[in-house]
């Protein structure tokens, strides 16, 4: 059966890095049996500019209808002065929260290739596979009361709100638990249980679930130490699970870990299988337009896609190998980039995939 997969490219680099992962599917469809069917929305500052709506009703009915959706990425300085609810960034968050993807898997893995591009030592990183399971559609992203105002002083005041409820953690951590259960039976959730009312529920329902999942060992850190130890010995984790926001702001640190945020895909889950799949990193405006970003997590994203959502594990494993050949024959876009190795554009980067995967 032929499945759908909306391009969503955004803005900055989105569009320069969707198109070199546009060109691995096709070489995917045309020599490898991948049977897909591709289509292209608006999103983000893109979609303002032309219908005045980050996320346009034809691009979320394209999107539902979609089998999987590829996202490049948002944002951009030309937007960041609108009203928070036009801004690019409200446009991803509510794709998030309408196609209901609460579950967002961000593998950090070091390459062996790019242990020398880590900003850590290399026997610090050396082998390192970390999965960073982040709640995606609650906490203090989505909670209310959220808003701005004046305090009776007449002083400008704004507030937000962390909330969960026990089904959106038991959801996350069923989820993180079966990630860990494949993996290495090692969970750790991450919280401020000690500081926090939501933490200390989140911690109660993940040691509730733990009785569960008899395999998988549980520990739990509080996010200030986890952030700590994320740089001092990351490879003593195994699975992650953490909120909404406490997963963003790690991701980013893990990222860094394997040498650039440019190499760090991510896979969003719906309860059903269906996934929108983007890199980590945003729409990086200082590079944007001159060929320097890496486009290997939007490559990698793809691979995710493959395995979670097109049912072809086999074509995720070739892409992936496809990567590290690229690093293997020397090829490294600027962020990645050493003294012996020499600037790759992210076309030349999204090319030798292509052609190691013909
Ligand atoms: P960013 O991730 O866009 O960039 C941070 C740094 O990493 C920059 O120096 C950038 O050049 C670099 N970088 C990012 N991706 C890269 C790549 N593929 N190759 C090489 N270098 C790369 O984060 P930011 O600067 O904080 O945010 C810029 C805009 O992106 C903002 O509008 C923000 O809201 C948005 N954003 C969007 C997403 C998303 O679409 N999912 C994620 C994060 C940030
Ligand atoms: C990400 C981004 C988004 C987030 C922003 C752009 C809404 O930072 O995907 O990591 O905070 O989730
Ligand atoms: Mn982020």
């Amino acid at each position: 059966m032929t499945s759908r997969i909306l391009v969503m490219p955004g803005d900055g680099v989105g569009p320069e890095i969707c198109r070199e992962a546009v060109r691995v599917l096709d070489v995917l469809a045309a020599d490898h049996g991948l049977d897909i069917e591709l289509d292209e929305a608006l999103v983000g500052g893109a979609a303002i500019d032309v219908e005045g709506d980050p996320l346009p009703e034809s691009s979320l009915a394209a999107a539902r209808e979609a089998d999987a959706v590829l996202f490049g990425a948002i944002g951009g300085p030309a937007w960041d002065n609108l009203e928070r609810a036009k801004r690019p960034e409200s446009g991803l968050l509510r794709l998030r929260s309408e196609l209901g993807l609460f579950a967002n898997l961000r593998p950090a893995i070091l390459y062996p290739q790019l242990a020398h591009a880590s900003a850590l030592k290399p026997d610090v990183v050396s082998g390192l596979d970390i999965m960073i399971v982040r709640e995606l559609t609650g906490g203090i992203y989505f909670g209310k009361p959220a808003g701005t105002g004046r305090t009776e002083a007449g002083l400008r005041e704004a507030w937000n709100t962390m909330r969960y409820d026990e089904a959106e953690i038991e959801r996350i951590g069923r989820t993180a638990f079966e990630i860990a259960r494949a993996r290495g039976h090692r969970l750790c959730s991450v919280d401020k249980a000690n500081v926090l009312d939501v933490s200390q529920l989140w911690r109660d329902v993940m040691n509730e679930l733990a009785g569960e999942y008899d395999d998988v060992e549980l520990t739990h850190m509080y996010v200030d130490n986890a952030a700590m130890q994320l740089v001092r010995a990351p490879k003593q984790f195994d699975t992650v699970v953490t909120t909404n926001l406490f997963g963003d702001i790690l991701s980013d640190a893990a990222a860094m870990l394997t040498g650039s945020i440019g190499m760090l895909p991510s896979a969003s889950m719906d309860a059903n299988g269906k996934g929108l799949y983007e890199p980590v990193h945003g729409s990086a405006p200082d590079i944007a337009g001159q060929g320097l970003a890496n486009p290997l997590a939007v490559i990698l994203s793809v691979a995710m896609m493959l395995r979670y959502t097109l049912d072809r594990g086999d074509l995720a494993d070739k892409v992936e190998a496809a990567v590290g050949y690229a690093l293997d024959r020397g090829l490294r876009t600027r962020d990645i980039m050493d003294d012996e190795t020499q600037i790759a554009s992210t076309q030349e980067m999204g090319g030798a995939i292509v052609d190691m995967l013909r």
